[in-house]
């Protein structure tokens, strides 16, 4: 897999983003560092994974990265302009999107399917009425998924369905970038073969940008072209993923590669299958 170079600036910047959370815990308050001086830049059409333990701040920075969350310091740039205002963020909002890692819990139980992929069409005002359902449609084909999906419930698709259906709502807006929040790691082994290859499909035919954020090195080395190592919320190590994996400089990145059982033979097995 080649590494892109970035060229100018990127898609989406953070840069210096610090978070600290204030917890109450009996009767007394302390600061929480969750995400502390982070800064990423993901360039049109590039993979960046994330990846780090329990915990560290990954999600916090994501949520930052699309105005979820505020920063208690620092910046987020979308196309080499810092996002201030109301409206830069909802510009940006259009543009990056986020899916969740829990295919059920993101997806409204009581809406259709056809409806909940309209939605986002309805809120930003885009695309007349009349032709939402054949857009819905088209990106569920997509998606590989037959149109008659749509008028199903999420309770009556399978995990690999709703998860194919998150990712085609998060396409509804035509985004530059997604930003996948562990979104296989729910799924049978199987299954997240499957919906990995349909988001290699779908971010090379639409040219995306992706962050994806995963546990799973394995699935890292082979989507990713860069990697970001994150531990107790800062960037430990960053750099193309074959050199951080074969090569790693931390020792946390150490003890994280030495924690896949079988590791060599694990990519191995996945550089056999990606040749
Ligand atoms: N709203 C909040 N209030 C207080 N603490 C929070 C809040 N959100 C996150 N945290 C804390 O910030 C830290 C980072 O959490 P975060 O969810 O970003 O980690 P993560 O890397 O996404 O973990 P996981 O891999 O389990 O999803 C954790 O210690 C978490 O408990
Ligand atoms: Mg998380």
């Amino acid at each position: 897999m080649s590494v892109r170079k970035q060229e100018g600036h990127g898609v989406l910047e953070a840069r210096g983003i610090i978070k600290t959370f204030t917890v109450r815990r009996e009767g007394s308050t302390r600061e929480l560092r969750a995400v502390y001086d982070v800064s990423l830049s993901v360039a049109p059409g590039e993979i960046v994974g994330l990846v780090g333990e329990s915990g560290c701040g990954k999600t916090t920075l994501s949520r930052i990265m699309i105005g979820i969350e505020e920063a208690s310091s620092g910046q987020v740039l979308y196309d080499g302009r810092p996002v201030v205002g109301r409206a830069d963020w909802r510009a940006l909002r259009r543009s990056v999107q986020y899916v969740f890692q829990d295919p059920f819990t993101a997806l409204c139980p009581t809406m259709r399917i056809g409806q909940a992929l309209a939605e986002p069409l309805a809120i930003h005002g885009l695309c007349p009425a009349a032709e939402r359902a054949a857009r819905v449609a088209r990106m569920l084909e997509l998606v590989g998924l037959h149109p008659d999906v749509s008028r199903r419930l999420p309770n009556q698709l399978s995990g690999g369905q709703r998860q194919r259906v998150n990712l085609a709502r998060a396409l509804m807006l035509e985004p530059r970038m997604l930003i996948c929040d562990e979104i296989v790691s729910g799924l049978d082994v199987s299954v997240q073969a499957q919906v990995l290859s349909l988001l290699i499909e779908l971010q090379e035919k639409l040219g995306l940008g992706l962050i994806f954020i995963s546990h799973d090195l394995r699935v890292i080395r082979y989507l990713c072209s860069r990697v970001l190592v994150m531990y107790l919320g800062e960037i430990v190590e960053q750099g193309p993923t074959e050199a951080v994996f074969d090569n790693p400089g931390h020792a946390y990145t150490k003890a994280l590669l030495a924690a896949i059982p079988d590791h060599s033979r694990a990519l191995a097995g996945v550089e056999h299958a990606n040749s």
